[in-house]
């Protein structure tokens, strides 16, 4: 991925964070998902008072770029702190998001870009986040 690319991913996912609606965990997750395309899609985390309707920022991207139409994607960057929190610490996605990753993602070349701030971050593959996943690959008969 081209250095600049990397950079408007990244400072995405830190203004998507922005919108996260978060009244019982004063959580804050930010996710910035780019397409195939070039295409950025950017979501946040969404809770609920029932709170198995919460919705992590990462799925809130998915969803919303796979129902305009996206199917391919090639990384998607995620931050998160604590509302009263002074600075990020890396935040990984959680076991479900990386199960929607595994959807629509090829584990070896989709990167999970993990920043604590604009200059200092993680890269993982999906692979290296959830090996050995489930896919429609184990529904083929
Ligand atoms: N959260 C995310 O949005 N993404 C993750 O990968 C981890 C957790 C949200 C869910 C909930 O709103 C809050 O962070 C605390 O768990």
């Amino acid at each position: 991925m081209l250095e600049k690319t990397k950079k408007e991913l990244i400072k995405a996912a830190f203004e998507a964070q922005k919108g996260a609606y978060v009244p019982y965990s004063n959580f804050q997750v930010g996710a910035a998902l780019l397409t195939k395309d070039g295409r950025i899609y950017k979501g946040c985390n969404i809770e609920n008072a029932s709170y198995g309707a919460c919705c992590c920022a990462e799925r809130t991207a998915f969803f919303k770029a796979v129902s305009e139409g996206e199917r391919e994607f090639r990384a998607i960057a995620i931050v998160g702190k604590a509302k009263d929190a002074l600075r990020f610490d890396y935040c990984a996605p959680c076991g479900i998001c990386r199960q929607v990753m595994a959807e629509f993602c090829q584990p070896e070349n989709f990167e999970i870009i993990l920043p604590k701030s604009e200059e200092e971050y993680q890269i993982y593959s999906l692979s290296q986040l959830l090996p050995l996943s489930f896919t429609s690959h184990n529904l083929e008969e």
